[in-house]
This record gives structure tokens, C-alpha cells and sequence, in this order.
């Protein structure tokens, strides 16, 4: 036994680190592991207890088989009723923490802090104090892409007042839940609330403006972000003593030959670096090559300024800096590239002729039902390590990453993923990332968009055809569970997969 021993240790030492990943890696100690939800996605009751109308409710009303299935949020998962069911799930998982949103409309029926409802607050606080009482740590999402109707019908996001109106809504959620909560999240995915929602049709309020609504958009959501983070940091943090960021959707773009590499790159500041740099680098302010880009484009179509709009100088310090943290939402990796063809390939003007690149994925990676989701688990390493080096290694939490099936409650494909991808994670934390949590999206199955119910990203099977919205941990429930109690990535562990107990005490 002994020699077996000693012989395996004089092997390489890359073989013996690969040996290691193999068998079994452990997290470090303060990391903390959680699941995400956002509020359209899973808590129905739409129109119940004095809630008013939001994009998603109006989208999904007057034009619903714009969703692939034809369904909609009314009911969702039911959780406005069934929150302490998923609270249980969260104990049975161990979780140190569950991420889910606040709806506007549901806390401020008028968009306006004029008239505050009571309900809305009440329910928000049971789902709290029913968390805190198993130690469960509540992270709030205070947008999740359900923004009120009616401010909508005012321009949404494209309108600057939406700075002051979000601003006033985050200081209404402070005030009455910022006792408990201790971590903030300003924004979810403004790449898919600016881009899918006004420059395509994709989300909604899908305007598909083409060129310009999402540049528009996407000032005014860093605005927006920022007077919530200075309200949070003059008002509330010395009080509260929580810490507030925001979410960006971060994919990783690999050049398909090395002509593409530079192209590679500017998708990067395209994509995430749009939002990423104006917070987060030591300038701030849009990457200068969105800048120049744009700009040139615009005078060349015959704008009569850049359609990109610009910061003040003031605005830049603004909103340099306002961030405690970076959430990453992560699911999958791209590949680009620009050529000759790129002249006639996108609509004029757009973001992806701004960009003037081709981004797609290889048909030979593997994916899950989500045609997107392909599994590029490298990608997620080489982001990690690329946020490190552009912006200072900041402070990050992985606040969504997962995988999609058609349902069943066998789902392996779905455990390879996660392992992987806690895998790559784990490369990126011995490189020196700082990343502090990891919550699994999602939870349960909910509405996915405009997938509606057929993508399920659940670690619970949610039954849709009971009024009960009955709740089955799938078999990567217990594989995430045994990963949260051991604090170890175990390739080899098979649950048992009978009962799903809680266990008190961890
Ligand atoms: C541009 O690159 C793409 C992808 O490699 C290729 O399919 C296309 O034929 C190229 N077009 C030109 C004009 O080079």
C-alpha cells in the first residue's frame, strides 16, 4: 500500500493535479453556495392583492403565442402561495443563500413610491423571515425584467426619468427590507433588457428598434444603477451593512481563426464590456472602441451625432466605481468572426453592424435543450480570468449558471454540466479570481420566457398540470446537495435519489 503510495507521488506534477480533478475538489472555506428565481418566472398571482400590469403580463396577454407554448406567468409556480414549500427546498438543499426579485408593480402598483402596497410588502416579508429563520440569506434582484406597464408606455428604459423612478423604487425596497437583506442587486442582465428587449424582439417589450433604443437604453440603465448604488452607500450601507452590485449576462467569444482576434475582443466589449467597463474598469465611461465605432458609423449613415450616447464627465465618476460586486450570469461560450461577407450580413443601422462581426456557436458542441446552451465549460475559466485581469480582480459572485432539459427527473446530462462548470470555476479560483458564491439557476422549473414551460432549468420538477404546482427534486437536486453539505466536487458521488430529507444543523 504504502509504495503504491509513494510511486504515484513522484508521477509529474500536472499529472498529479489532473489525478486530484479527477477524484475529488475541495471549495474554499467562506464560499458560499445558493439557487436563483426571478419574480415573473415563478410567483403568478399577476393580478392578485392590488398587483398592477408589467411588460411581461401585457406581452404574454396580448400576444401570447409569442411564447413558444403559449403560456404565460399568470400562475407560474404558484410560489406567491407556495413560498414556504420553497423555502423547504431550500433547507432540504442546505442552501446558503437563495437569490430571487422583487416585482415593481407588485410593491408599487402606481410605478410610484406615492402609494406603497401593503400586500405586496407582506409577502415579500414572509418569503424573508421565513428564509432567515433556517439561516438561509436572502440576495435581492431589485429588477428582473418585469418593469411596471405604465412606465413602459412612458419609454421604459429609453426615457431618462427611469434614472429617478428606479431610484425612488430601490430606496422603497431598502427602507423595508434592507434590515434583513445584506446583498443587493441592482440590475439582471442589462445586455438582455437593453439589446433583446428594444434593439430585437426577443424579450419583452421587443421594439426591435434597431441602432438606437438599445444605446439608449443602456445609459440610462447604468444611470439608474448607479443613483441606486449612491442612494444605498449615503443611506443605507452604514445602517444596513449590506453590499449591492449588479448582474451582467457574460459570455466568452472565441475568435474562429486568429485573423478573428481582435474582432474576438470587441464582441467582449460589445457584449458585456459595454456594461462592464463603464463599473468596473479603472476609466470607466463605454469602452472606447464602442465609442469610436459607433461614432464613425453614425457620421458616415448621416446621424447627427453618434447614436451611442455619450457620459459627462460627471456621469462617468457617477457611475465608476458603483458596484460592491460583479455578478456573472453564465451559461455558454460563442465564437466570432469578420470578413468580407460582413458588409452585406447585418441590417443597417444595428448593434451587430456596429460591432460588424458574425458571433455564433459551433454545431459540434454539445447542448442541452436550450439551443443556446451549449456546454463550453473553458469558457467559463477564460471569462473568469479575463474579468480578473481587465478590472482588478473584483469581488465576484456567480449569480446564475445552469443547464436545460425537456423535464424528467433523471437528469444526468444536467449534473455533468454543473460539475464542469464548478470545475472551470474552481481552475479560475486557484488562478487568484475572487469569487465569493455560486447559485445554481434555477431552483425550480418556471416560465421560461419566451420558451415558456418546455426549457426546464429546475433542480425541482415543477408539475404543471397539478393546481398544486407539485415540486419532485430531480436527481441533480441531491448531487447539488451533497456538494453543499461537503463543500466538495465529488465527480464520482451517486445518490441515492429514494427520499430528500432535511438535515438539520450544517
Ligand atoms: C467569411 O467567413 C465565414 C466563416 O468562416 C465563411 O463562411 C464565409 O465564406 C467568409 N466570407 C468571405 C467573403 O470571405
Amino acid at each position: 500500500m504504502l509504495t503504491i503510495f509513494l510511486s504515484v507521488l513522484v508521477l509529474s506534477s500536472t499529472h498529479q493535479i489532473k489525478k486530484a480533478r479527477d477524484n475529488v475538489r475541495k471549495f474554499p472555506d467562506e464560499f458560499i453556495f445558493g439557487a436563483a428565481t426571478a419574480s415573473y418566472q415563478i410567483e403568478g398571482a399577476w393580478d392578485e392583492d392590488g398587483k398592477s400590469e408589467n411588460i411581461w403580463d401585457r406581452l404574454t396577454h396580448a400576444d401570447p403565442c409569442s411564447i413558444t407554448d403559449c403560456s404565460n406567468g399568470d400562475i407560474a409556480d404558484d410560489s406567491y402561495h407556495l413560498y414556504k414549500r420553497d423555502v423547504e427546498m431550500m433547507r432540504e438543499l442546505g442552501l446558503d443563500f437563495y437569490r430571487f426579485s422583487l416585482s415593481w408593480s407588485r410593491i408599487l402598483p402606481t410605478s410610484f413610491p406615492d402609494k406603497i402596497n401593503e400586500a405586496g410588502v407582506q409577502y415579500y416579508n414572509n418569503l424573508i423571515d421565513e428564509m432567515l429563520k433556517y439561516n438561509i440569506e436572502p440576495m435581492v434582484t431589485l429588477y428582473h425584467w418585469d418593469l411596471p406597464q405604465k412606465l413602459q408606455d412612458m419609454g421604459g428604459w429609453t426615457n431618462p426619468y427611469i434614472v429617478d423612478w428606479f431610484a425612488d423604487y430601490a430606496r422603497v425596497a431598502f427602507e423595508m427590507f434592507g434590515d434583513r437583506v445584506k446583498y443587493w442587486i441592482t440590475m439582471n442582465e442589462p445586455r438582455e433588457i437593453c439589446y433583446q428587449g428594444y434593439g430585437a424582439n426577443t424579450k419583452a417589450p421587443r421594439l426591435n428598434i434597431k441602432g438606437t433604443a438599445e444605446y439608449m437604453c443602456a445609459k440610462n440603465l447604468l444611470m439608474a444603477h448607479a443613483k441606486a448604488y449612491h442612494i444605498y452607500n449615503e443611506e443605507y450601507r452604514f445602517s444596513q451593512g449590506g453590499i449591492i452590485g449588479i448582474t451582467l449576462s457574460a459570455n466568452w467569444y472565441y475568435s474562429e481563426t486568429e485573423a478573428d482576434i481582435e474582432a474576438a475582443e470587441e464582441a467582449v466589449q460589445f457584449e458585456w464590456g459595454q456594461y462592464a467597463n463603464p463599473i468596473f474598469s479603472e476609466k470607466g465611461d463605454f469602452p472606447p472602441v464602442m465609442k469610436e465605432k459607433i461614432a464613425a458609423k453614425s457620421a458616415a449613415q448621416g446621424f447627427a451625432r453618434s447614436r451611442l450616447p455619450e457620459f459627462t464627465p460627471e456621469e462617468v465618476e457617477y457611475v465608476r466605481g458603483s458596484a460592491d460586486f460583479f455578478g456573472i450570469n453564465h451559461y455558454s461560450s460563442y465564437i466570432v468572426y469578420r470578413n468580407e461577407s460582413m458588409a452585406t450580413y447585418h441590417e443597417v443601422p444595428s448593434y451587430y453592424d456596429d460591432l460588424n462581426a458574425v458571433i455564433y456557436q459551433s454545431s459540434e458542441w454539445e447542448h442541452g435543450a436550450s439551443d443556446f446552451l451549449k456546454v463550453v465549460p473553458e469558457g467559463f475559466y477564460k471569462l473568469l480570468t479575463d474579468i480578473k485581469q481587465k478590472y482588478n480582480n473584483p469581488p465576484i459572485y456567480i449569480t446564475e449558471n445552469g443547464y436545460s432539459t425537456y423535464g424528467g427527473l433523471v437528469d444526468d446530462d444536467r449534473i455533468a454540466y454543473y460539475r464542469k462548470y464548478m470545475d472551470a470555476m474552481l481552475d479560475a479560483i486557484d488562478e487568484g479570481c475572487d469569487i465569493r458564491g455560486y447559485a445554481a439557476w434555477s431552483l425550480l422549473d418556471n416560465f421560461e420566457w419566451m420558451e415558456g414551460y418546455l426549457e426546464r432549468f429546475g433542480l425541482y420538477e415543477v408539475d404543471y398540470e397539478s393546481p398544486e404546482r407539485t415540486r419532485t427534486p430531480r436527481k441533480s437536486a441531491f448531487v447539488y446537495k451533497q456538494i453543499v453539505r461537503t463543500r466538495e466536487l465529488d465527480w464520482h458521488y451517486e445518490p441515492d435519489t429514494d427520499v430528500m430529507t432535511i438535515d438539520e444543523g450544517y
